[in-house]
């Protein structure tokens, strides 16, 4: 497996080119699904998550081409037929979101067989929300031996549908589910998410009828076909705004660029009271921290526009420096705390208690190897590790590039001191 060893104390200087965000582009082409037509995709970023994705679909009947295109990297999707409608456990299994090809087979053919996802390291993350939306929309879903079996043989039937708390997952697998259903869906406690929102608009380009996507009441008007279509992926917030804790991490003057800042509202502005330098531009943000030490300051993470969950472990890491101690509060997933113990080994001062961190920080830390848990989490080590003094080594990171596109690659243009080494092939576990 490789290895990332960073060597602390160098600050970032310059500019950094935002990718398309994984977790929209992962929507999108589950969304290809729904028609006979090339669904072409641009500012795709090239992760290993789209990667899998991608031979799932392929298995399932889609051409999957993946080319340069005047705008960077670009992937075009044509699903002629669905060859088959059977999403096996291997598959589903690298990855969660391949779960949400369940709607869209079941939209198009009527039936689908699809392996449970399984928890993971952050949580059991059940999918009751996504099972009980398709039950609304005239699904029969039966259980067995780890698979989910639903049917539709008529078809999707438009419903209402209220979701108990805010899943961005279960919104988005309703909505990929109603655009071919007969009739109108009311989505209510609906996920407000940008990612949601980018779902809706290429939906739309398809012939989808879909409004009020990024309020928490969309409502889907089925349509009984929809087209090929051209969709430019939004940029990444979550890749965004690490890149924008990396910079104050580190210290220096670094342009974010191809991105939006508005996205990253609420950390910007926790940054600032951070005592981070933040301009906001057209198209990104300018993150500059002299040598002065930051200020703690807390955080409870929320569904958006709250401080998002996937920035919680970045942001730990800079408090770890901060002056004072700093609470964070995670809410949405009940066991995303495990970078606390590692980044403790940099020599960081973290109390965990229930879904609560207390983080007093510390002048300095000092580099060490450490091990990554899940995406996020290896991401904050990275963070850490730029201000640490001497060297510290991330193991695991295929974590990291399931999420991360070029990272070293990006760190080291600014001036960063990391390296990649390369693994001895071990097989992941
Ligand atoms: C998505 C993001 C993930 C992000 C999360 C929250 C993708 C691929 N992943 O994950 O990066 O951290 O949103 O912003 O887009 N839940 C249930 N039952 C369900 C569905 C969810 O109990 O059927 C729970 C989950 O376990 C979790 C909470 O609801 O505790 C929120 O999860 P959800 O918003 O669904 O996250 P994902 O869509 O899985």
């Amino acid at each position: 497996m490789d290895r990332i060893a960073i060597v602390g104390g160098a600050r970032l200087e310059g500019e950094i080119p935002i990718s398309g965000a994984k977790n929209s582009a992962i929507k999108l082409m589950a969304a290809s699904l729904l028609t006979d037509e090339p669904l072409r995709l641009t500012n795709m970023p090239r992760l290993a998550d789209t990667r899998f994705l991608g031979r799932l679909l392929e298995r399932l009947g889609a051409q999957v081409e993946e080319r340069d295109g005047a705008d960077g990297a670009e992937t075009v999707l044509h699903t002629r037929e669905i060859v088959s409608g059977i999403a096996p456990y291997e598959l589903v299994r690298q990855m969660r979101a391949s779960f949400n090809v369940l709607g869209p087979l079941i939209a198009r053919t009527g039936q689908a067989k699809v392996s449970l996802p399984g928890g993971c390291t952050i949580g059991a993350r059940p999918v009751d929300l996504h099972l009980e939306a398709l039950r609304s929309l005239g699904a029969t879903i039966d259980l067995h031996e780890g698979y989910v079996y639903a049917q539709a043989p008529r078809g999707l039937i438009g419903a209402e549908i209220v979701f108990p708390f805010v899943s961005v997952g279960a919104t988005e697998h309703a909505m990929l589910a109603a655009v071919l259903a007969r009739g109108e869906t009311v989505l209510t406690n609906a996920a407000c998410e940008p990612e949601l929102v980018d779902l809706a608009d290429c939906l739309n380009k398809m012939g989808a009828k879909v409004s009020g996507a990024g309020t928490s009441r969309i409502r889907i008007e089925g349509v009984a076909r929809l087209t090929g279509a051209t969709h430019s992926v939004i940029p990444d917030r979550i890749e965004t705004g690490t890149f924008a804790l990396a910079a104050a991490m580190a210290g220096g003057e670094v342009r974010l660029t191809r991105t939006r800042s508005d996205f990253i509202d609420t950390l910007l502005d926790k940054m600032e009271e951070a005592g981070v330098g933040v301009t906001r531009h057209e198209d990104g943000a300018t993150i500059k921290r002299g040598g002065g030490r930051l200020q703690a300051v807390e955080i409870e993470t929320d569904p958006y526009p709250g401080f998002a969950t996937d920035l919680q472990a970045q942001f730990m890491a800079l408090m770890t420096v901060a002056d004072g101690e700093s609470v964070i509060r995670e809410t949405i997933f009940e066991n995303r705390f495990m970078h606390a113990p590692e980044l403790a080994r940099l020599g960081a001062d973290i109390s965990v208690s229930g879904g609560e961190a207390r983080v007093r920080g510390v002048a300095m830390l000092e580099g060490a190897p450490v091990m990554a848990t899940d995406l996020r989490a290896s991401v904050s080590l990275v963070i850490a590790a730029l201000a640490a003094s001497g060297e510290t080594m991330v193991n695991r990171v295929y974590h990291l590039d399931r999420g991360f596109e070029r990272l070293e690659e990006k760190l080291s243009a600014c001036g960063a001191q990391i390296r990649r080494i390369a693994g001895d092939g071990e097989p992941e576990d």
